[in-house]
């Protein structure tokens, strides 16, 4: 059987998201393997300071480099991240080679395992975007909004959501005990957002704001939630949960104000058609007002190998 990395270490009060690209060089591919591997012991070593803390990190691997840094068969459904062109907002698509999901109680924690990585390193990559979130208040983004509360709750559910079993493996072997992980960076206009009435904000996310709780649909045809944007079903009638773990990001003094947004999936299909319900819109042409209000500076994809498949990575170099 194998063993997943902690995708599912949940809501934390820091987090810092990192996405390098890899240099093209053989040895710089070699480097970057063996620190990879050697990832799970390098939090087990920073975790045992404060095992409270619940220090994880997370690695995704991006698909351009895939083939070359692995050497194993690319999961199914592995490809960059989609542009998806809307007329409000445009999901842009950015470079990324490897993703790092550094998450803790503690911001030391997260901050010294992102030093160490850094030695290991060194010049072989390039740093795209590093992102340093932060729990606000009861886990709030910072439109004000309780946001991850449609999580899968649970172990099973969770596992069920986001991990791909055994049962899936149609000759995908090296995805099994894996999971599709796909990122965007989004900053606020809260200038504007503020401008609304309560009551505007709460049918944009399909929230009430301050119990956070749920609003009815609005009939078919209607501008969509985004709660309602972003619940997938299948012809069948079945939902498709993602795992998301958004964090608030930002400074108000240089008037930064972000939400990093992070979904852990097992079939990426579901993440892409929740864009494109979102940007497009559904019905086309009615986006996600949420939209109105913030725009995605990057946006990448990765695959998030088991455990047994990352460690085994330095193993014959
Ligand atoms: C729900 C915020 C982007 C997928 C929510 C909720 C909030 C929220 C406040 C309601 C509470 C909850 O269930 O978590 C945001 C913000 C975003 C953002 C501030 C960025 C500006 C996205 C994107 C996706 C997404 C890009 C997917 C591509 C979802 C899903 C739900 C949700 C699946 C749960 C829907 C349900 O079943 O009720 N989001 N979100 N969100 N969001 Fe987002």
């Amino acid at each position: 059987m194998s063993q997943c990395q902690p995708v599912d270490a949940g809501l934390s009060r820091s987090a810092t998201f990192l996405v390098f690209s890899i240099l093209p060089t053989d040895s710089s591919i070699q480097s970057v393997r063996s620190v990879l591997s050697n990832v799970p012991d390098i939090a087990k070593n920073i975790s045992i300071r404060d095992v409270n803390a619940n220090l994880t990190c997370v690695v995704g691997i991006g698909s351009q480099v895939w083939d070359r840094l692995v050497r194993l068969p690319r999961p199914a459904e592995l490809h960059p991240f989609p542009e998806v062109r809307g007329a409000k907002q445009t999901a842009v698509s950015t470079p990324g080679d490897i993703l790092f999901h550094i998450r803790s109680e503690r911001r030391d924690m997260c901050f010294e395992l992102e030093r160490q990585l850094m030695d290991q390193l060194g010049g072989n990559v390039r740093l795209e975007d590093q992102t340093v979130g932060f729990r606000y208040f009861d886990a709030r983004d910072l439109l004000g909004f309780v946001d991850g509360t449609a999580n899968p709750v649970g172990t099973a559910a969770i596992s069920d959501a986001v991990i791909i079993p055994e049962s899936d493996n149609g000759g995908d072997a090296t995805a099994v005990g894996g999971s599709y992980v796909v990122i965007q960076k989004y900053l606020h206009n809260l200038k504007a957002w503020k401008a609304l009435s309560t009551e505007q904000q709460e049918a944009i996310i399909g929230r009430t704001k301050s119990d956070n709780i749920e609003l009815d649909d609005a009939d078919d045809g209607q501008q969509q939630a985004h709660k309602t944007l972003a619940t997938i079903e299948d012809a069948a009638g079945n939902e498709h949960d993602v795992l998301r773990d958004n964090m608030p990001f930002g400074s108000p003094s240089t008037g930064q104000f972000g939400t990093y947004f992070i979904a852990y999936s097992r079939k990426l299909w579901v993440v892409e058609k929740m864009m494109e319900r979102m940007f497009i819109g559904h019905p086309p042409g009615l986006h996600d007002r949420i939209l109105d209000f913030s725009t995605p500076v990057t946006g990448s994809t990765f695959f998030v190998p088991s455990l047994n498949t990352l460690t085994a990575l330095g193993d014959d170099d």
